[in-house]
């Protein structure tokens, strides 16, 4: 019983651990140095650094007073990609996908600037949402994104 208990608790505390750990290499992958194969991320964390990127790329974009017009080819495949770790993906996630993929066509179709921020401020929302119950490290960072 107090071993099935601890089990557990390594269990949890190895699963918050190893999705901060994928923040940290993040911030080196933006350094010279990193190479994929030493810190090759799994696939919906590949997704999920082009949507943080681009976040920020449409933030800086909007805060200029102009309109973003990218978009993340990949973001359907959000879905069916593999996380690091099975238990990153669980029964809430498609809802939290869908959602999110509602808002990101908010983003995509406003049509003034006044309009994207608000669509893209909702899209973080739905970003902390899914993360709230799937990996928290990032939340902070991903909270940045917000434009007040
Ligand atoms: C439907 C759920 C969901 C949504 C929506 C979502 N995320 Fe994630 N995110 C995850 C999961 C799960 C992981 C862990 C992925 C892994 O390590 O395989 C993750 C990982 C990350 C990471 C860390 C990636 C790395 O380097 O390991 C960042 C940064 C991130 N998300 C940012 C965002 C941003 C920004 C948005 C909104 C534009 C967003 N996420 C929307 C579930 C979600």
């Amino acid at each position: 019983m107090v071993n099935k208990t601890l089990f557990l608790a390594v269990l949890i505390f190895v699963g918050l651990y190893s999705c901060q750990t994928n923040e940290e290499g993040t911030s080196t992958a933006k350094k010279s140095t990193w190479t994929p194969k030493m810190d090759e991320p799994s696939e919906l964390a590949q997704i999920m650094r082009d949507l943080n990127e681009e976040g920020l790329q449409r933030k800086a974009s909007l805060e200029k007073g102009e309109l973003f017009s990218g978009s993340i080819e990949n973001l359907l495949k959000m879905v069916a990609a593999t996380p690091t770790e099975p238990h990153m993906k669980g029964p809430a996630f498609e809802p939290h996908a869908m959602a999110f993929n509602a808002s990101y066509g908010a983003v995509q179709s406003a049509s003034t600037v006044a309009e994207q921020i608000e669509a893209h401020n909702n899209l973080v929302k739905s970003c902390v949402a899914c993360h709230n119950n799937f990996c928290q490290g990032p939340i902070s960072r991903i909270e940045l994104l917000q434009i007040n």
